[in-house]
Order: C-alpha cells, then structure tokens, then sequence
C-alpha cells in the first residue's frame, strides 16, 4: 500500500467505526467505568451536602434547581478532579455519555422540584441513594444499552428490589469481594458474552463511613428515618458497588 492508500484506508476505517467502544481496550474501558462512577459519586455527595437544606420544613424555594444543582455537581468535580466533568480530551462517547448522565441528574431535579420545594415538610425521601437511583433510570433512558449504571448489593442488605444483583453481580460479592485479601476499593471488571454480544462488567465496591450508619447501622432492625429496618452495619464494612455495564460490540 502507498502512502495515499494507507491513509485514504484509515480514513475509511475511522468512518466505518461505529459509535460506542467497539475499538476500545480494557483498560480504557475500565477507565470510563471510573469516570461514570465518579461524576455518579458526586452528584450523590452534592445532595448529601445539600440534606439539611432540603429537609429544612421552615423554607419553601430552597434555591436548589436544576441549573444551581449543576453548578454545585461542576464545582465539586472540579475541586476533586482537578478539571470539569466535561473538559480535558474526552472521546466522543465519553462526551455523549459524560451529557447524557449530567442531562439525568438535571431530569431528576426537575422533576422534584415541587417535593424539595415543599413547606412544612421536614424528611421528604429525597436523600443520595433515591437521586443516585433516578439518575441511573434516567440515565438508562437516554443511552439504551450502550452503557448502564446501577448501584446494587449484597442480597442481604438490599433494600430496594431494583438494586438486586444480578447473577454476575451476586458472583462478584460472594467471590472475589468475599476474598479477605481482596484490596479495599478495588474495582473487579471482566468481559462477559450476553445474548446482547460482548459487554465489559465492572463492580466497584463501596463501603459504609460514619454518616451512613444513621440509616444503616446499628441496632439492626430498628427502622429508620426512611422506613427501613437497619441493617446493623459497622463503619468499614461492604455496603455494596457500583456496576457499570459498556456494550463492546
Ligand atoms: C437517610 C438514610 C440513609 C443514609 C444516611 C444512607 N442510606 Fe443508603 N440507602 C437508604 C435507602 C432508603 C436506600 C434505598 C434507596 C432506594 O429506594 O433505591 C439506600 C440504599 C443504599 C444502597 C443500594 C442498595 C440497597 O440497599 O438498595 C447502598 C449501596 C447504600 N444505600 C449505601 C449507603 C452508603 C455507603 C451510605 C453512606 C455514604 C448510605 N447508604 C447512607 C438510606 C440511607
């Protein structure tokens, strides 16, 4: 091949590549995974900073929009990625679904606008883990099944059906994060052949800090302030993962 050939044959298979991480290596696979559960991180930290003003009964317009809620999620990245969610040299899949997950968080705010709003009302349920679960749904929406996150757990702690694990993710608890010399935080992520094709699976486990334990701490079985019986857990202990899925083909 001449040099035209060579180059005019590159063109043609950058054209043919189709969307999504069809060229993609498991290492830059792995890296988007981190990225989509950073931002998921700190959108669901932006609501736990903001709980007290959005269980604040006393005040009806708590200020806390979409729009001021995006400023808060782009301020807070920045403070801990050094740069913004959408900034620095993203792909072009990492830019439609880097938009599309702030796109969701947006959704998600709009359409609570009125219970967040709400006067006289102190605890309205609208805490991190019910936003980081709507922002996933809608999420979900907008990407199809090029990409797909969800916060699941250990059957035992589940508490909403919706974050059962699946039989990979149940796999993963019960195997490599059961290892007592599994590293803490350390993602597990492997491809998997579906009847969809080829996906990347990745669980990133997370685990309960103090703040947590006034819902899911002790003494178990008490019902919290959502309703839910406490699990009895301890600061350090696995509360479950994030499981991010990437269509590879
Ligand atoms: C105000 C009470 C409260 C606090 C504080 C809280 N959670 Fe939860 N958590 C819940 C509720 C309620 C759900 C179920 C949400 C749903 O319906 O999707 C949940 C769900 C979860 C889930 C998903 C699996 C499941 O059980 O359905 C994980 C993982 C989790 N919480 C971890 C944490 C961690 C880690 C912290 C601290 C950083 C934390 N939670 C703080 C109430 C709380």
């Amino acid at each position: 091949m001449n040099r035209f050939n060579a180059l005019l044959f590159s063109l043609l298979l950058s054209l043919a590549a189709p969307p999504g991480f069809s060229q993609a290596t498991t290492e830059a696979l792995a890296d988007e995974g981190e990225r989509l559960a950073a931002l998921l991180r700190v959108g669901r930290r932006v609501v736990s900073n903001n709980q007290t003003l959005i269980n604040d009964p006393d005040r009806g317009d708590k200020g806390l929009d979409s729009a001021a809620f995006l400023a808060k999620v782009d301020a807070a990245y920045r403070a801990q990625h050094g740069q913004g969610p959408l900034d620095g040299d993203l792909s072009d899949t990492q830019r439609r679904l880097t938009e599309a997950q702030l796109a969701a968080m947006a959704t998600v705010l709009d359409e609570n606008q009125e219970l967040i709003n709400s006067e006289g009302l102190g605890f309205k349920g609208f805490i991190p883990a019910i936003f980081g679960r709507l922002v996933n749904e809608q999420f979900a929406e907008q990407v199809g099944s090029e990409a797909r996150l969800k916060v699941t757990a250990p059957m035992h702690l589940v508490r909403n059906r919706k974050a059962r694990p699946d039989d990979w993710e149940a796999g993963v608890f019960n195997g490599q994060f059961s290892q007592p010399d599994w590293p803490r935080s350390q993602a597990f992520f492997e491809t998997v052949a579906t009847g969809e094709g080829e996906m990347f699976r990745m669980l990133i486990p997370e685990y309960y800090g103090e703040t947590c334990l006034t819902c899911h701490g002790g003494p178990k079985g008490e019902v919290d302030v959502t309703g839910f019986p406490k699990e009895g857990a301890a600061a350090g202990d696995l509360a479950g993962a994030i499981s991010i899925t990437l269509k590879r083909e």
